[in-house]
């Protein structure tokens, strides 16, 4: 019998606007694997849910919905960007049954890459703690909140919005708040996780450390092989 060729699995968490998107979509682009935004999906559940909670759905509704995820348009929607949504879902995210009906949609996700993609990178916040424990490569990307906010900050001007660092400050702080504290899932570092703290990283330099803190773990890059 064949061996089961399994996905690569890479997890990413950290808090809100930390860098783990651009993270992610770079070491992606590396090692050839697939990049999967769990945020994206809690973002586009709550415009989903709109005005409704998780628990006032039906068994059938909640299935519903959650096979809706599955398609590309639904996550493709430009209006999840907003950091309206990323409220919105901040505030869903809390709610357990709602968390654990998401397990096994992120998992199958993670476990079927499109081919030729050799596995899966996916970042969140609970990914190496809850969604993927067993993942062999786990990466705690950090940044300081003002760090943070002025990242984000210049993001939003950039696209023509317009908001001030106080602002901002006060909107990644409540949202560290929310994910740091809940009961399910909170934001925590995995155990052997690689950490790091991007505050005063550029976007090349956070790349080399993690790319040269994998190899020490044994992942090469597919050119190396
Ligand atoms: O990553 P992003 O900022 O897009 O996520 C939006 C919100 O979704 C987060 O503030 C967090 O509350 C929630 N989330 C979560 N668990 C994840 C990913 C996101 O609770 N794995």
């Amino acid at each position: 019998m064949n061996p089961v060729a399994l996905p690569i699995l890479i997890t990413i968490d950290g808090p809100a606007a930390s860098g783990k998107g651009t993270l992610a979509r770079n070491l992606g682009a590396m090692y050839q694997l697939q990049w999967l935004d769990s945020g994206l999906i809690y973002r586009a559940l709550a415009f989903e849910l709109a005005e409704h909670s998780w628990g006032s759905l039906t068994a059938h509704e909640q299935y519903a919905l959650l096979s809706r995820l599955k398609e590309p348009s639904v996550l493709d929607n430009p209006r999840l960007r907003l950091d309206a949504a990323a409220a919105h879902a901040s505030r869903i995210a809390q709610d357990a049954s709602l968390r654990q009906s998401l397990l096994p949609l992120q998992r199958e996700m993670a476990y079927h890459p499109p081919p030729p993609l050799r596995g899966t990178i996916m970042d969140g916040r609970d990914i190496g703690t809850v969604v993927l424990p067993e993942a062999p490569y786990k990466i705690y990307l950090t940044a300081d909140p003002t760090a943070r906010a002025k990242r984000r900050n210049k993001e939003l001007q950039k696209r023509g919005t317009s908001a001030t660092l106080t602002s901002v400050l006060a909107d990644i702080e409540q949202r560290d708040h929310n994910d740091r504290e809940r009961t399910t899932a909170p934001l925590t570092k995995a155990e052997n996780s690689i950490v790091i703290d991007s505050s005063q990283l550029s976007i090349q330099q956070m790349t080399q450390q993690a790319c040269q803190k994998l190899q020490q773990k044994g992942l090469l890059k597919p050119r190396q092989r």
